[in-house]
């Protein structure tokens, strides 16, 4: 019960956690912000969130979407969730991204430097905005999907989850901070 719950939370958010993954090997280039910077004369964004890091990254989550869907009749006695809607694949890979650039918004608003880590918001910002994009434009499967028990494996495993692979990243120099 515990496991197949842990299963389904896995799966269907993978095309919501691959995006920041992504951006952070592809990103680069032109920054979303243009290096404008706001009234408080910091930054609207940073030079960490890219037009490149950003589409490639939603891409990737997009992509990753389809190819469970396609592994889905191999494994649907396994996983306990419908295939993705389109609707949901894009909301779940573009919302995480979404998420990470408005907690970039958030961190230069309080003074935060470019890679400056806030606690709670770097592990759960594009979950949130994921999960809420994606109620919002694929309500039905959402709400099929999105238990309460499932829900709650993500909010427990996400952290967990998105501290682990930043400090590999970390580890492996594709990072410059662990977080
Ligand atoms: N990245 C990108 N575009 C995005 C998100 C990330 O190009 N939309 C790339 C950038 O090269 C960025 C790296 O991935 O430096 C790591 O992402 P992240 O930790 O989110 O950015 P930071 O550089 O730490 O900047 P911030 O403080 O704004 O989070
Ligand atoms: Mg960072």
């Amino acid at each position: 019960m515990v496991v197949e719950t842990v299963v389904v939370a896995i799966w269907v958010m993978l095309p919501a956690y691959l995006p920041n993954n992504v951006a952070v090997v592809a990103g680069g280039g032109r920054p979303i912000d243009n290096g404008r910077t706001l009234d408080d004369g910091k930054r609207i964004l940073g030079d960490g969130k890219t037009w490149r890091g950003t589409a490639v990254g939603t891409a990737a989550g997009v992509v990753a979407a389809l190819a469970l869907n396609q592994l889905h009749p191999f494994v649907s006695g396994a996983v306990a969730a419908d295939p993705f809607p389109i609707a949901a694949a894009v909301s779940l890979s573009f919302g995480a991204m979404l998420g990470d650039i408005l907690a970039s918004f958030l961190k230069r608003r309080t003074g935060r430097q470019r890679g400056a880590s806030f606690p709670g918001l770097d592990q759960l910002d594009f979950v949130v905005v994921s999960l809420v994009l994606t109620a919002i434009t694929a309500t039905g499967w959402f709400l099929e999907t999105f238990t309460l028990p499932v829900i709650a494996a993500v909010f427990v495993l996400t952290p967990l989850l998105h501290v682990s692979t930043n400090v590999l990243a970390y580890v492996f120099g594709l990072k410059d901070e662990p977080w």
